[in-house]
């Protein structure tokens, strides 16, 4: 190619120097694992590390979520990842720490009220601890909706202002529609805003339809489930025919949950589906694995 054929910009290769570590460089900048507890019972056993002891490999919990992880929750709807979302920030509020939570589909008072019932059923007294709340409210103004570099200076200057360490994003889903060929830049753009601001994450992604239910296929789910560090599935299932209801160990008519980790990059994990139950006062659990009773 004659060297007048180059587009404007093009200059010659450069070294980035700032990009090359060796291990022990790099080691010293890398977060030590540890968990964060999701106040969602059953699911902080399912993460683990490996640890020596006297010389042996042993497996131990995590006990939560890895610190500085970024999750996605996918299912259809009513599938329980809204109040997944919930329990997770009241948690993070109660132990003390600033939450941000994006509501992208329901007004923030609206969210609140549900938050609040959350934590009430969660034998917590919200008063205590409401302000380690902080919601952004991108359902009622579509500028935050519809323009990531809006919504992310607006979170920036919320995690300076209150000191926020945890975000939840509910729905990413609701940041694209629409746009759907948007979908991997803009989940890429908000996932490292999370990384540079060191914020532990959750994001709900919606799946449109019920294909293939325990996949994290469909609806953006894909797009996300690449780029996040890991991902967890909800999934439920109305027993049709007494293959499933043997299968499932339930009755027609039934109704039942799944739940299953779909991948984690940051630390070890289970890998069953197992059974997830909202209980009356709409708290989500994680049971154990099918197959095992
Ligand atoms: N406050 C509540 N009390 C009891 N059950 C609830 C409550 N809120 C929601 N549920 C039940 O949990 C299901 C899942 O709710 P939600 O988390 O909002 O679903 P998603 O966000 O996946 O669409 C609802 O369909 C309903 O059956
Ligand atoms: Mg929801």
């Amino acid at each position: 190619m004659a060297e007048n054929s180059y587009p404007i910009s093009y200059h010659e290769p450069e070294v980035v120097k700032e990009s090359i570590f060796v291990g022990s460089e790099a080691l010293a900048k890398a977060p030590e694992i540890e968990g964060v507890p999701t106040g969602i019972e059953g699911l902080d056993e399912l993460f683990f590390t490996i640890k020596e002891k006297r010389g042996k490999l042993e497996q131990v919990s995590l006990g939560g979520i890895p610190k500085y992880s970024v999750f996605n929750i996918t299912g259809v709807s009513d599938t329980g990842k809204s109040l997944m979302a919930e329990q997770f920030a009241v948690e993070q509020a109660h132990r003390g720490d600033k939450v941000a939570f994006i509501t992208v589909e329901t007004p923030a008072n609206f969210v609140i009220a549900s938050i609040k019932y959350r934590a009430l059923a969660m034998g917590y007294d919200f008063d205590k601890f409401q302000d380690n709340i902080i919601l952004i409210d991108a359902a009622s103004h579509a500028k935050l909706r519809e323009n990531v570099p809006d919504l992310l200076a607006t979170l920036a200057y919320a995690i300076k202002e209150y000191d926020i360490k945890f975000t939840v994003i509910d729905s990413i889903t609701g940041l694209f529609e629409n746009k759907e060929m948007m979908a991997r830049a803009i989940v890429r753009r908000v996932y490292n805003f999370m990384k540079k601001w060191y914020q532990t994450a959750i994001f709900i992604s919606q799946k449109r339809s019920g294909h293939e239910e325990l996949s994290a296929e469909a609806a953006g789910g894909y797009a996300v489930g690449h780029i996040v560090d890991g991902t967890m599935v909800v999934a439920k299932e109305l027993i049709a025919s007494q293959y499933a209801a043997r299968m499932y160990k339930a009755k027609l008519g039934d109704i039942v949950r799944l739940f299953r980790i779909d991948g984690c990059r940051m630390s070890g994990h289970d890998t069953k589906t197992h059974y997830m139950e909202i209980t009356d006062t709409g708290i989500v659990r994680i049971l154990g694995p099918l197959g095992s009773e």
